[in-house]
């Protein structure tokens, strides 16, 4: 002390920790700028970035902890990007890659890209069926958005249901939305022969039965139907509506096709970032692009590539909750005229490999351009019109996407049946079916449910022959529940044995999109609520007449009530999601969505919390 009197105090500089770096230099923990008051009515995401006060502090701060620098809050668009990954949804496995190829667009157009996890649906995992879930995913994707600072979502989606909850969810809010499909896997290969996903296996599953295929040749076709990254690559359900969400103009042009390990897949991905970004700048919102046309449009584009009957269904429940009013009606008063140009598994050859080295969707949608069956004007997600976009598309191989004039199939799109047995309507998909038998009249073979069917298909006991219709009951959206894909009923093994590979099959469950034959599917209502479905007995007639549009049911109406008197419901679940889902579903025709979940409730900001 003594040595330091009279003498001045040196000057000390504020310690280091204080501003974590020398002065004058940039730092992270620099006071910061106040988010200018111009910018926070802009974007719903401002409500909680743009604030200069505890809730800004809060929505901020913890955003921070991730290392994001102070000025991507300044009111910059926010893109959510829906993640519908996981290990137990293997066709979509691929999809924290695709993200970060999103998130590049994002960036690269000044936006800030946020992934966020969603109720991922496996199909070939979920029990007792990835449809019973369709609609709670939907609801986590609706309430993900509207909960969250989002401005604007780009969709990841591949495996069937992943597609439709997530559009469903998204359009209840109604935000500038942009759909981004996985990609197909590439085409599967054994004993050097093309081997499609789902289609393969249903072929192969009937050759061992019937004793043409043995049970080690079997199996050794795992290793060789999904070889890559991707989504079923036959024309199922999962790249029917990839191309759906084409058609609708949910996606950029070439969504549907490209193979999920195609450098292509990404640059898309890449793109679709930088556009999302450009939507929310000009608020091009879903409600914009899926009108009415674009629906019309969706339900031909179904026909003319011989798509999925999981489509009807899904597209239904879209339309209800965007408010664009479509019928079951509309998909054969639309697209039964329309032939199925594109020969791909199940109702043809190729896999969408072939598909996509053949032009893709636009190559389609140009051949129905040319023949007027299209509304070109609709608008799509680019900013460009469907008609726009597909100009000029070339087709390079014929035997793949054939021309208008000379179709694949005459027979296609989706026929809308009706009678007593069907009063609100069944679909058949003909373009999967056997010309032969679409008309005929059989006795009815029928089981109760899906385990008295494998409990007795195998029985060579079983009064059955290939001029029998096998009807299934109780496998529709309550009974099974959840409208399972078993309509698609294996036939048994002493008519397979006659080489017999296709009979009549009437039900209220689905089948899965990559599965084929003379299947009425979705009859409502459905037997568990008390349709006449439930009340067929063994040997009653059913006459089945695809071009009239007819099924019937050969019993009197006062045998019928007699019989409803005895009918007794099948159980039903009592907690969870299960009773919530069979007290409020509807019945296909109408899309199969939780009756409370029809239409939406916007993007507005909720109240704040802190
Ligand atoms: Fe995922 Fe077929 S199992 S698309």
């Amino acid at each position: 002390m003594a040595q330091s009197q009279g003498r001045r105090a040196p000057k000390v500089s504020p310690p280091l920790a204080f501003w974590g770096v020398p002065r004058n230099r940039v730092s992270v923990v620099r006071p910061h700028k106040e988010i200018p008051v111009t910018e926070k009515k802009k974007l719903r995401s401002q409500a909680w970035f743009g604030a200069n006060d505890i809730q800004g502090f809060i929505g901020r701060s913890w955003m921070k902890n991730q290392g994001y620098p102070h000025d991507l809050f300044d009111g910059r668009p926010v893109i959510g990007i829906c993640n519908t990954w996981s290990e137990l949804t293997p066709c979509n496995g691929h999809f924290r890659e695709l993200a970060d190829w999103v998130k590049r667009g994002v960036w690269e157009a000044g936006g800030f890209p946020a992934e966020f996890p969603v109720m991922s649906l496996g199909e070939t995992l979920l029990r007792p069926t990835s449809m019973l879930f369709r609609n709670l995913a939907s609801m986590d994707v609706e309430e993900s958005i509207r909960a969250n600072p989002i401005d604007g979502v780009v969709l990841l989606m591949g495996c069937d249901k992943t597609t439709p909850s997530l559009l469903m969810g998204a359009a209840s809010c109604d935000l500038p939305t942009i759909g981004l499909s996985g990609g197909p896997m590439l085409n599967g290969r054994f004993q050097d022969k093309t081997l499609g996903s789902g289609t393969g296996v249903w072929q192969m599953s009937e050759d061992t039965r019937a004793g043409k295929m043995t049970t080690a040749e079997f199996l050794a076709a795992e290793s060789c139907m999904n070889r890559s990254k991707g989504h079923c690559m036959t024309m199922g359900t999962a790249s029917t509506m990839a191309c759906m969400v084409e058609a609708l103009g949910m996606g950029l042009p070439g969504n549907a096709a490209i193979p999920a390990v195609d450098a292509r897949r990404y640059t898309q991905a890449q793109l679709t970032g930088r556009r999302i970004v450009e939507m929310v700048k000009s608020d091009l919102k879903m409600s914009q692009i899926l009108t009415r046309k674009a629906f019309e449009n969706a339900i031909r584009a179904n026909a003319a590539i011989g798509g999925s009957t999981n489509a009807v269904v899904h597209l239904l429940a879209l339309a209800a909750r965007i408010g664009v009013e479509l019928s079951l009606k509309d998909w054969d008063d639309l697209g039964s005229q329309v032939s199925c140009l594109v020969n791909l598994q199940p109702s043809g050859k190729h896999l969408m490999e072939d598909f996509y080295y053949a032009g893709g969707l636009p190559a389609v949608l140009k051949e129905l351009a040319d023949k007027k069956l299209l509304n070109m004007d609709a608008l799509t997600v680019n900013g460009r019109t469907l008609g726009e976009n597909i100009e000029g598309a070339p087709c390079w191989n014929r035997d793949v996407i054939h021309t208008y004039d000379a179709p694949f199939k005459a027979e296609a799109g989706i026929a809308v049946l009706q009678g007593n047995l069907a009063p609100n309507g069944a679909v058949i998909k003909p373009s999967a079916g056997s010309p032969h038998l679409f008309k005929h009249r059989g006795r009815a073979v029928v089981f109760e449910n899906i385990e008295d069917f494998h409990h007795r298909i195998n029985d060579e006991a079983l009064d059955v022959d290939e001029t029998c219709v096998m009807v299934l009951k109780n496998c529709g959206p309550k009974g099974y529940p959840g409208m399972a894909e078993v309509g698609n009923m294996p036939l048994p093994p002493k008519v397979l044995r006659k080489g017999i590979k296709d009979m009549v099959r009437v039900s209220d469950a689905r089948m899965s999109g990559t599965a084929y034959g003379t299947v009425v599917l979705h009859v409502s209502p459905e037997a568990a609520a008390g349709g006449v479905l439930a009340l067929v007995q063994n040997g009653d007639m059913i006459e089945l007449d695809v071009a009239a549009r007819r099924l019937v049911l050969e019993v009197d109406d006062a045998t019928l009530e007699m019989r409803r008197k005895a009918w007794v419901p099948p159980p039903m679940p009592t907690r969870g999601y299960a009773k919530l889902y069979v007290d409020h579903v509807l019945q296909a025709e109408k899309g199969a969505d939780l009756d409370f979940l029809v239409g939406g409730s916007g993007a507005a900001v909720p109240r704040e919390s802190h």
